[in-house]
């Protein structure tokens, strides 16, 4: 009785606290092409169906797309512009080549919108619904996906590392200032790493745990479950150099890896993670009881995962007459 009580105040009391540091800066409005393209939202989710019938993976793609979109130059489509012969693009840094998937499926979309409603729904709001629906198609989380965001025109390799996007080996103090930098709090950093309950990781994102932890050779990273430890290292031999030349991936949830559940907190409190910015977040009081909360009550991470994404979706977007509506996704428009 005293447990559940505490427990539906602990609910209460942080997703009162999660929603309220939710409201976006209102910039962006559900239903922005209610009157201008009426089907954009309709037409993204049909994109992404089908492709997640191609391949299930895809949805995953898409999730961390809109992230590692948004932590750079804002939730601008930055990260859909290829590279030209004078400028390497955020596509092309190594956080995002060869390991970023989904490409594809935003060209797809942007395609059938072109041929409906021409000119009218960027590629920032793409990745945005794309995003979404990608985590409702794999776990049934629903929300409404603010809109009317424009499209950047400058897109720079260099920036995605340099303070933007965090690395796996960051550890939790560094990932709570990676997320502050951008607006968000250490709650939306631990709320949105349940991502990583789909998905997969590339061997050399985490082979230093298992094979040089901490500059030792020989030695594993004693934070990791010793018999999970083992299985990684028949998955991934050393060395794993990078990803360009060791295409071997593992799922990020050994447990139920193609479903969009609170599994990801569990593994975490089980030292079943691959990466040490997910096992670091134990390192904290203050992240390891949220991790504890998102384990214990599934219902709660979602509400607030589904909040967290809108304030991520928030990050410097462009809107009004700034940036461009891009009619091909990885080109600035040329006019
Ligand atoms: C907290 C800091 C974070 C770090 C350091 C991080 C790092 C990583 C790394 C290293 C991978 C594996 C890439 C590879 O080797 O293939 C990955 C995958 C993934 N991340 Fe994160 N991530 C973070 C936060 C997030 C957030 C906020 C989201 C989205 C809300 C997200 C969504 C995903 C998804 C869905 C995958 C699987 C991608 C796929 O299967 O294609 N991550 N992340
Ligand atoms: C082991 O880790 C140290 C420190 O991070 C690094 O300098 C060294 O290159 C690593 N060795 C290998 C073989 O990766």
């Amino acid at each position: 009785m005293m447990r559940s009580t505490w427990l539906a105040f602990a609910v209460a009391a942080l997703l009162v606290a999660s929603v309220a540091h939710a409201s976006p800066p209102a910039k962006l409005k559900v239903g922005f092409y209610k009157h201008s393209c009426p089907q954009a939202e309709d037409i993204v989710r049909n994109a992404v169906r089908r492709a997640l019938a191609r391949d299930p993976g895809l949805g995953a793609g898409l999730i961390r797309m809109h992230f590692h979109d948004c932590f750079v130059r804002g939730c601008d489509a930055s990260i859909l512009i290829n590279s030209t012969p004078g400028n390497q693009a955020e596509k092309d840094s190594v956080a995002n080549n060869p390991s970023m998937r989904g490409f594809e499926v935003i060209d797809d979309a942007k395609a059938v919108l072109e041929a409906h409603c021409p000119r009218t729904v960027s590629c920032a709001d793409i990745i945005a619904f794309a995003a979404r629906d990608g985590a409702d198609l794999a776990g049934g989380i629903k929300y409404q996906v603010p809109s009317g965001r424009r499209d950047g025109r400058i897109s720079i390799s260099d920036e995605v590392l340099n303070n933007n996007v965090p690395g796996p080996t960051d550890l939790v103090n560094e990932l709570v200032e990676s997320f502050k930098r951008k607006g968000l709090s250490a709650d939306d950093m631990v709320t949105l790493s349940g991502a990583h309950t789909i998905g997969r990781s590339h061997c050399s994102s985490f082979t230093q745990r298992l094979y040089n932890f901490s500059g030792q050779v020989g030695r594993t990273d004693p934070a990791i479950d010793p018999a999970y430890a083992e299985h990684l290292k028949m998955r991934c031999p050393w060395p794993s150099s990078d990803a360009q030349m060791d295409p071997t991936v593992v799922p990020l949830d050994p447990v139920t890896p193609a479903d969009f559940d609170n599994q990801y907190f569990k593994n975490v409190l089980a030292h079943k993670v691959v990466l040490t910015s997910d096992q670091t977040l134990l390192d904290n009081p203050w992240t390891a009881g949220i991790v504890k909360f998102h384990a214990a009550v599934e219902k709660a991470w979602q509400i607030k995962f589904a909040a967290s994404m809108i304030k991520m979706g928030n990050i410097e977007v462009l809107t009004g007459d700034q940036g461009e509506i891009r009619e091909k996704c990885f080109v600035v428009n040329h006019y």
